[in-house]
């Protein structure tokens, strides 16, 4: 079965494929973007993860452009995300045009506010990590990240910019807020997901509420640590399949989106398969966080937002 055929609901009756591309490029990478994204789309993928401070949307616009005019595919049959990012915080509807021009696109299937924070930076934005001359974080403590996921709503009300919008990085705290105080069910929260990082509490509580869980760095971000996790070892032998497809099953099968990202083609190929795991299967791997709980995207934010597995080495 291929991932990146499984097709789910958002909270708003619009249609997401299961699987999408991460966009998230090093730099030495950026040179193969385009051919790289227009390959991932010949191979079957129809959702692509992208965001403006990734750097990289006008070659992801170039490769859709290409995709489109060589016939590869249609613009309604692709579905792209995008995000703002904290230090746009107040100048939402300026990035998402930013971004719909990089992507040269009239609209985005989703638009995600990237974290539950305010930074205060240059009108566009720049730089997108500031800090003063001592090294402190430049937090806007006056801001309020709410109100960006209002004039998120706002845009989605009142223009044909975005289908739908979500959010990234909430924890169940945020997110309790979040639905108290704002009109519309985020449709997606985009979170690290993965058997070290299983996050129950977190996927119960936002499944329980009509929003689908997005999974990044599935397999553990640069190198793939993941892929060394005996459980899922064991599972692919079991499957006669590889660790990486057991990953990216364990999303698809228990009804969740998946980020996975490659800039090789044969990878990129070999991600799009996925096979049914059992209940037995997907509560071995949801166990594994007790055992050797890991969050690899660590960032110096991530104790101002009170997440679980936060190191600040
Ligand atoms: P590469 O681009 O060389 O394929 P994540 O999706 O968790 O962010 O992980 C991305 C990392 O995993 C990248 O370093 C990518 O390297 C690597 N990767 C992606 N797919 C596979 C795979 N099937 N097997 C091994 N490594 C993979």
């Amino acid at each position: 079965m291929k991932g990146t055929d499984v097709i789910l609901s958002l909270n708003n009756g619009v249609k997401i494929p299961a699987m999408g591309l991460g966009t998230v490029a090093p730099e030495d990478s950026r040179a193969k973007m385009v051919d790289n994204v227009v390959e991932a789309i010949k191979i079957g993928y129809r959702h692509i993860d992208t965001a403006w401070c990734y750097g990289i949307e006008d070659l992801v616009g170039k490769a859709l452009q290409r995709a489109f005019k060589e016939g590869i595919v249609k613009r309604e049959d692709m579905f792209v995300t995008t995000k703002v990012w904290p230090t746009m915080y107040d100048k939402v509807e300026q990035s998402l045009d930013v971004s719909l021009k990089s992507l040269q696109l009239d609209y985005v299937d989703l638009f995600l506010q990237h974290w539950p924070l305010c930074m205060k930076s240059g009108e566009d934005g720049y730089p997108t990590e500031p800090k003063d001359s001592n090294g402190n974080w430049l937090y806007d403590e006056k801001a309020d990240y709410l109100d960006t996921y209002k004039t998120m709503i706002d845009i989605y009300q009142n223009t044909n910019k975005v289908r739908a919008i979500g959010v990234c990085n909430y924890t169940v705290p945020l997110m309790e807020r979040l639905l108290k105080e704002t009109s519309v069910v985020p449709a997606v929260n985009q979170v690290e997901l993965h058997p070290q990082l299983a996050q129950r509490d977190l996927v119960q509580f936002c499944e329980s509420h009509g929003i689908l869980m997005e999974s990044y760095s599935p397999l553990g971000s640069g190198g793939a640590p993941v892929l060394k996790l005996p459980q899922a070892i064991e599972i692919a032998k079991k499957h006669n399949v590889t660790a990486s497809e057991i990953l990216l099953s364990y999303h698809v099968s228990a009804g969740r989106i998946v980020l996975p990202r490659s800039h090789n083609p044969k990878r990129l190929a070999q991600n799009t398969i996925v096979v049914e795991l059992t209940k037995e299967e997907l509560d071995a791997l949801d166990k594994v966080e007790n055992e050797s709980p890991k969050r690899y995207i660590q960032c110096a934010w991530s104790k101002v937002i009170g997440y679980s597995h936060w190191t600040d080495n």
